[in-house]
């Protein structure tokens, strides 16, 4: 038997500086600098200001998961990195650094997609076999993705405005919750009233899996200025009722767009009842329930990657890169950042490009 690859990822391609080595299936450091703080004022990720912070941290960063992993920069197999796609800056920053560290180590270069690191993260974490369906919801990404091989997705639906993570933090700035909106929206929804306002499903009264969140989040504005107007401000049971009546709208649309998405997976792979999800947004305890019943009336696996390999993160670039390398994949210092980056080029190009970023 051939030892286990082991890589060092490095990820920027977002608001998180990260470095991670994973040796196999084995994550042995896992790094991750946020920048909430840095862009906290800003409502929102400034791409100058993410840029420089990735170019100060990654040094520090590579040193930190290096040194957690207890192994020599030349122990290692080769270096993978986010590629694209994002921010240009940032990606800029990793590719940069990783061909630095490849060019003065003579270590292989692998560019890899953001994108296929999470849809590959259930392999990581649960060595789930080729094929299995993927669910990618978090604030700069939606969509649904046949996972075939390390290079083969199809793509058969997502969100063509916001990223629902995107609209939960929007709807936490309406309502004067703290941010990241997901896990503050969540909260003020367990003592709220789903039934006190009526939001849309956008797009379930048409066929197919793609979603839109972005009408939802103005039916949420007209329905809190109709009560600022009525009382002259907001309560905190109102606070509750809207984030409870929101929150039922998106997990509504995600769990019929993912029941369409599964019976389309099963239908082409009826052998492998394979569903998996990933991104910030999987953390959100009412959207993952009713997706662990839909699988469960579906007979079908569900896997939820632990919430840190969920959100972005440098092991799955690494492990990408080792699923990349396992198959003869090198790149070499002519490779490129890539502000877009489908995984899918046989699917139509998505609309809009969110306070985070492509989503295509
Ligand atoms: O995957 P992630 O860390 O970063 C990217 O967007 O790429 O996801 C962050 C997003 C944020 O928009 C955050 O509000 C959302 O995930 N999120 C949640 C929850 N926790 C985080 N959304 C709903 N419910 C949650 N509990
Ligand atoms: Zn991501």
């Amino acid at each position: 038997m051939t030892a286990p690859l082991t890589l060092l990822g490095i990820e920027s391609s977002c608001d998180d500086t990260a470095a991670a080595v994973v040796r196999g299936t084995q994550v042995l450091s896992s790094v991750v600098y946020g920048q909430t703080g840095l862009h906290a004022a800003f409502g929102g990720v400034v791409p100058e200001i993410a840029a420089r912070a990735h170019a100060e941290k990654l040094d520090h960063c590579v040193e930190q998961a290096l040194h957690e992993a207890d192994l020599p920069l030349l122990a290692l197999d080769g270096i993978a990195v986010t590629a694209g796609p994002g921010l240009i800056g940032g990606v800029l920053s990793g590719v940069m650094c990783a061909k630095g560290l490849s060019a003065a180590t003579g270590l292989p270069l692998i560019g890899v997609n953001h994108l296929a690191g999470h849809a590959l993260t259930p392999r990581l974490t649960d060595q789930l076999p080729y094929p299995y369906l993927m669910l990618l919801v978090s604030g700069g990404h939606c969509q649904f993705l046949i996972v075939e091989g390390h290079d083969r997705f199809r793509r058969i639906g997502g969100t063509i405005d916001d990223a629902p993570g995107e609209a939960f933090d929007k709807v936490a700035r309406l309502l004067g919750l703290p941010q990241p909106g997901g896990p503050s929206v969540e909260k003020a929804a367990l003592t709220g009233d789903t039934k006190r306002f009526t939001f849309p499903r956008p797009l379930l009264n048409q066929p197919g899996c793609d979603m839109s969140f972005s009408g939802l989040k103005t039916a949420i504005l007209r329905a809190r200025d109709a009560v600022v107007a009525e009382k002259g401000g907001l309560t905190a049971q109102d606070q509750s009722d809207l984030s409870a009546g929101f929150q039922a709208a998106v997990t509504d649309v995600l769990a019929e767009k993912t029941r369409r998405a599964l019976e389309i997976y099963l239908a082409l792979n009826p052998q492998t009842p394979s569903f998996a999800i990933a991104g910030g947004v999987a953390a959100n305890g009412s959207i993952r329930d009713r997706l662990t019943a839909l699988c469960a009336a579906l007979d079908t696996d569900f896997v939820a990657p632990p919430l840190r390999l969920c959100t972005d993160n440098a092991a799955m670039i690494a492990f990408a890169g080792l699923e990349q390398m396992a198959a003869g994949a090198r790149d070499d210092l002519t490779l490129s950042a890539r502000p877009r980056w489908p995984l899918d080029n046989r699917a139509a190009p998505m609309l809009g490009s969110g306070k985070k970023g492509a989503k295509a």
